[in-house]
């Protein structure tokens, strides 16, 4: 293995020096070489990719055979950064479509596979790992459990979430995962579970005490402004500059200056 190549001990070796993860999202080859050529230590190829690629409303819509083609995509890239996998919705409803399925996103090129939830699917994240594949996971707010919740919202507000989102994140801990997203977890409580678990958080959208920051890379590039996110602020505005660059271009074209 090259020496460079990032692996789970890695990013578990991050907190123990207090060395913050920034990892960032790709749903393709060129993105994920960029990313990689960046420095970015984790790549994950998420489910997001239902709404920042492929145009569905939430990611309740994503595949297995979508994630299996964007992985794919993204492990073409053979990047140094840890390449991680969403599950997607219903792809590990029992231990056994857990491992079925991480094994196809592995067989995809995936080097850790990621599933939204803690002890309600700890039987599943146990039989992961008990198959040799790295887990991450993801509490606070989860995406795909949008239509039961009746949207996106804020966790750990109440100290009975509090105490959840803490006894998740431990299980998790104790089950072997590698490192847990906290995704839109009140800043405290994320700082909270930080301190008291062994394992790398990585927010989004959960203040800056967590141990790593992860975003979707669409939504800190601004390519995506119909999405109106109050968590991250684009260091890009790309899409201002893609519609201006491809304006000029036609233009060009029109007046006959393009070869
Ligand atoms: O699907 C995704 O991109 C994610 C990140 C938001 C963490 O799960």
């Amino acid at each position: 293995m090259n020496p460079g190549k990032i692996t789970p001990d890695t990013i578990r070796a991050m907190k123990m020096r207090g060395e913050r993860i920034a990892a960032l999202t790709a749903y393709d080859f060129p993105m994920t070489r960029l990313l990689d050529q960046a420095g970015v230590p984790l790549i994950l190829v998420g489910d997001s990719l239902g709404m920042v690629v492929l145009g569905y409303p939430d990611t309740t819509h994503v595949t297995m055979a979508d994630m299996e083609h964007h992985v794919r995509a993204a492990a073409r890239a053979q990047p140094l950064a840890l390449l991680a996998a969403d599950m997607p919705y219903r792809s590990y409803d029992t231990p056994a479509d857990a491992v079925a399925n991480a094994r196809r996103l592995v067989a995809a090129g995936a080097e850790a596979v990621k599933a939204e939830g803690g002890r309600a699917i700890l039987p599943q994240v146990r039989a992961i790992l008990e198959a040799g594949i790295p887990f991450c996971g993801h509490l606070g707010m989860l995406p795909q459990h949008v239509h039961e919740e009746g949207g996106y919202r804020v966790k750990g507000k109440t100290e009975t979430e509090r105490e959840a989102l803490l006894a998740d994140a431990q299980a998790l801990a104790d089950a072997g995962a590698f490192a847990i997203v906290l995704e839109l977890v009140t800043a405290p409580v994320a700082a909270e579970i930080t301190r008291r678990v062994p394992v790398p958080t990585i927010g989004i959208g959960s203040g800056p005490d967590c141990d790593g920051q992860i975003l979707v890379t669409p939504d800190l590039l601004g390519m995506l402004p119909w999405f109106n996110l109050k968590h991250v602020k684009p260091r890009l505005n790309a899409a201002e500059q893609i519609r201006a660059v491809v304006a000029g271009w036609i233009a060009d074209v029109k007046a006959g200056r393009a070869r």
